[in-house]
């Protein structure tokens, strides 16, 4: 394979003609397993997303078509890029209200299990909720706080936010928890695990004690925290100055993983017995 240098902003075509037949039958297969499933498990927002960016077209999207639509409801864009960029690189695209997606996709060998972001995980799994105002401004706020976590060495906390409300979160319904995390929604497995299983822990979503519970990358989630609504999570991180934050938990212990703290508001108390049998020989 040939090296490309990459542009400043690591962005590259889409070039949507390129996708094979293949590519498309793998969208089709994700798109479908996972619309089946949702309903009734997901934030109501994330499946209203889908309907107003016609996301529910078979086929890889076209992200130039998207983005009419996108642009015209909160002013977020698509951009593709190879794969992860660096961070000062995310963050910037971030706070400037363009998500930066994988424009490759998984092969039919690799369904369940990837390890880098792909064209399915970024847009069906980010996409739909930059469609809604609150979760909209929540990412570009996101963006810029990155821009300023670099200036005080504080990437790897931050990126337990991120992790925990944008990839992993799960937030209260009218009818019990929910799923809106992109790593979840996108995820046949964890769809299922992260409401159902009695392995994890649910814990009620506060700022400080998720910048302090270190997260898996490699296995479903050991702990998932619930949020009240996109309201309060952008209300809360927007009224935040993370820099006294940083400062002061930089010298704080983190929370070991499946710890479930005196003053946790537990949704479910799990039994972590999913690590227990994964572990085993
Ligand atoms: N208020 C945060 C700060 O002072 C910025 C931020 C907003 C960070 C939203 C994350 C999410 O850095
Ligand atoms: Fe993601």
């Amino acid at each position: 394979m040939t090296e490309i240098a990459p542009s400043p902003d690591w962005t590259i075509p889409q070039d949507w003609a390129h996708y094979s037949p293949t590519d498309h039958r793998v969208w089709d297969h994700l798109f479908d397993r996972q619309t089946r499933l949702l309903p009734g498990r997901v934030a109501p927002e994330f499946l209203d997303g889908l309907k107003r960016l016609d996301l529910t077209r078979p086929g890889v999207p076209d992200f130039a078509r998207l983005n009419d639509q996108l642009v015209a409801l909160t002013g977020w864009q698509v951009v593709a890029v190879p794969g992860l960029v660096p961070d000062a690189v995310f963050f910037d695209h971030l706070a400037n209200r363009r998500f930066p997606a994988g424009n490759f996709i998984r092969r039919p060998d690799q369904l369940d299990y990837l390890q880098e972001p792909d064209v399915f995980h970024d847009v069906f799994g980010h996409v739909p909720l930059l469609a809604h105002p609150a979760f909209a401004d929540y990412m570009q706020a996101y963006g810029q706080g990155g821009l300023r976590a670099l200036e005080y060495n504080a990437i790897a906390r931050l990126s337990r936010l991120y992790w925990y409300t944008v990839e992993f979160g799960l937030i209260r319904g009218r009818d019990g928890l929910a799923i809106y995390g992109a790593g979840i929604v996108s995820s046949h497995g964890e769809t299922h695990f992260a409401l159902d299983s009695a392995s994890p822990n649910r814990l009620g979503w506060r700022l400080d004690r998720v910048l302090q519970t270190p997260y898996r990358i490699d296995d479903f989630q050991q702990n998932y925290f619930v949020i009240d609504s996109f309201d309060q999570l952008l209300k809360v991180t927007l009224e935040t100055d993370f820099g006294p934050l940083y400062q002061r938990l930089a010298d704080a212990p983190d929370i070991p993983i499946a710890t479930i703290l005196p003053d946790d508001p537990v949704f479910t108390r799990g039994d972590q017995s999913h690590v227990a049998t994964s572990r085993q020989p």
